[in-house]
Formats: C-alpha cells, structure tokens, sequence
C-alpha cells in the first residue's frame, strides 16, 4: 500500500482553501493509502506566534482534522514536536541543502520581504518539511499548489542524499487536485486565501455557519463585463466561484460556468453548495468540542506509532551519513 504524508500549521483557524486544497484529499485517500498527517507546531515557530495562542490552536488542529473527516482508526494523527526525529533529521538534511536552492523558495521570499529580521528557521522552513516527508517513505504527499516548490526541494533532496550516502529515503510525488488547488481570497482575488486575519470578508473558515458563508460570497468580489466563462488569467475573482461549485459538485468549472448567466445566481448556488459541503464539518466538530479527551488519546496514539517508524529511517539515515550510533543506557 502506497504511504501519504501531509501536514498543516496550527497557527490560525482552518479555511476553506486547506479544506479544498488539502483535506479532501486527505480524507479520501485513507481508503486505500497508509496515511499519515501532521500538525506541524515547529513550522509555526517561524513566525511571531504567541506560545499560550499556539498551543490552543494545536490542540484545536488535531481536533478540526477530525472534523474534516479524518478517522484516527486509519490515519496516524499526530504533533509534529511529538516525534523527535523530525527536528535531527533537518539537520542532517541542513547538511545535504543548499544555500541558492533555500534562497530560491517563493514562499520565503515573500514571507521575508519588507521584514527588518528575518528567523533562520524561515529560511530552513523547507528542509524541516523535506524532513516530515522522507521520515514516512512517503510516496505520495496531497497539497496546494503554494507547496507544490518546497515538494520538489524534498525530492531534490531525497536523491542528492541517496546519490551521496547510498539509497535511504523514498522520493515523494506532490499530489496537487486539478481543480481548486489555489483557492483564492474572495475579496482580493490576486491573492489566496490563507490563515492570516487581515481579510475576514474574503476568507471562508471551515466552520463558518449558513449566514457568513452566503454573505461572503454574496459580497465575493468578480468583475464588471458580467461575461459568465471560466477564465482563470482574466476572471480570477468569477473564476474562484466557478472553480468552487465545481468541487463541491463534482463537477468541471467550465461546465458549471455552462449552466449560468447571471453573478447573482451563480453565487447564490455556489453559496448553497459550499454550506452542504461544510455541514458535516461543522457538526463533526461541535461533537468533537465536548470531548476534548478523545483528541488527546487521538494524538498519544498517533505520535507512538509516528515515533516507530520515523526513528528507523532517522536511524537509516544517521548510519548512512557516519554517525556512529549510542550505545548510551537510557533510564
Ligand atoms: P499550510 O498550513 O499553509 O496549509 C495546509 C494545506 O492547505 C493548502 N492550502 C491551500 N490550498 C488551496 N488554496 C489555498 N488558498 C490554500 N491555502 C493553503 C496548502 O497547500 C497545504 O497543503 N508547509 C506546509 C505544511 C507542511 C507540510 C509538510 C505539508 C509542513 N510539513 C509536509 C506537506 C508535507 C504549510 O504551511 O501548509
């Protein structure tokens, strides 16, 4: 069976572009993947976080994993600190990257700008998930077009290792969904939309009940030709709304664009579609907020069987690279 490997910061609420871009797929791919996924907690130490702030939203990742569908009977759910490899393996990783490969990451790149300090940690933040990666053997790893860069850094550093130390670490495919890969923000469509709080108009949370979800896309920003096609470059914002019915209906967004004439109509189905989609979420996870016991049992579980299997490859690797290996008692 084919192994997954995927993660999310915990560092603000959950919205609908992890849901589409990410969570889907993880869900479905438990049916027939050993699937792994993580709460990456050392990822949002790269920014400013407030430490009582990211520890509630860790907590509340793990339990809105849940929500969205995951099953802890068949996926490993785990805390990223929780497995102690992921943090040695980045170094020996550190070791393998190089400088102009990090320095090329879009990502840092406009996480960095304008900033008068930048954290080492941002600038190493992809070989930390390189690292998540390779620990699992993973094969296939489900996410957003925004991760689609740091998956190739991964790969690049899977086999520049294997080339140097011998074959250690499975190469990873991205597996990035055709349609809705790049949800974008409703109000500023030149942008994603992402867990920042800056545009609360244009960010749907995963748990956002009937009445903000229809008015954020009733107040959706498209443009004024009222020409109904799906044209990504040039309808970004009509785009977004056609790409967003079609998955929520299983459907192609040129299709869904077919079938419509006027914004108002097609927002406010697209509005209708997104409230059903979201509703067994949103249910899930008011069970789930009276039982704060069984998330945490959810994560133990997780993390010891995260722990049996990235140690061995933390283990293959350490070996591969010339660490001698402790023979140290530990009590
Ligand atoms: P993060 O926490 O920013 O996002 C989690 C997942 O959601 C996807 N996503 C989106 N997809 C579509 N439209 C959007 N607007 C949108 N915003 C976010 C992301 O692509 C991602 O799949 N570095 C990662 C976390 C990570 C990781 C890993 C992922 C750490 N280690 C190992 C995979 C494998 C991140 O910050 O994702």
């Amino acid at each position: 069976m084919q192994r997954v490997f995927s993660g999310v910061q915990p560092s603000g609420d959950f919205h609908l572009g992890n849901y589409v871009g990410a969570f889907r797929q993880w869900v479905a791919d438990q049916a027939d993947h050993d699937t792994f996924y993580c709460v990456v907690d050392l990822h949002a130490l790269t920014e400013e976080i407030d430490p009582a702030y990211l520890r509630g939203k860790t907590f509340e990742a793990a339990r809105n994993l849940l929500a969205a569908g995951l099953d802890p009977k068949v996926s490993t759910i785990f805390v990223q600190s929780h497995v102690p490899d992921h943090p040695r393996l980045t170094w020996l990783l550190e070791c393998t990257a190089s400088m102009g490969e990090l320095r090329r990451m879009t990502q840092f790149k406009a996480k960095g700008r304008g900033q008068e300090t930048v954290r080492v940690g941002l600038f190493t933040y992809p070989v930390l998930m390189a690292a998540d990666i390779l620990l699992y053997d993973a094969d296939r790893v489900p996410v957003g077009e925004d991760q689609r860069q740091h998956l190739e850094l991964a790969r690049e550093v899977a086999q520049r290792f294997n080339t140097r130390y011998g074959e250690t670490f499975v190469v990873p495919e991205a597996a990035v969904p055709r349609v809705g890969a790049r949800v974008l923000d409703l109000q500023h469509p030149d942008r994603k939309m992402s867990k920042s709080v800056e545009s609360p108009l244009g960010t749907i949370a995963m748990l956002d009940g009937p009445e903000d979800i229809e008015r954020k896309v009733r107040k959706a920003v498209t443009d004024t030709d009222g020409e109904m096609r799906y044209a990504p470059d040039e309808k970004p914002g009509l785009a977004n709304l056609l790409a967003l019915l079609a998955v929520a209906t299983g459907r192609r967004p040129d299709v869904v664009a077919a079938g419509y004439t006027r914004y108002g109509d097609l927002k406010r189905d697209v509005a209708e579609a997104l409230v059903e989609m979201l509703r067994p979420v949103r249910e899930r996870a008011a069970a789930l907020a009276a039982d704060p016991g069984a998330v945490e049992e959810v994560l133990s579980a997780g993390a010891a069987r995260a722990h049996e299997i990235a140690s061995v490859t933390y283990a293959r690797a350490a070996s591969a690279v010339g660490l001698l290996p402790s023979t140290a008692r530990r009590s």
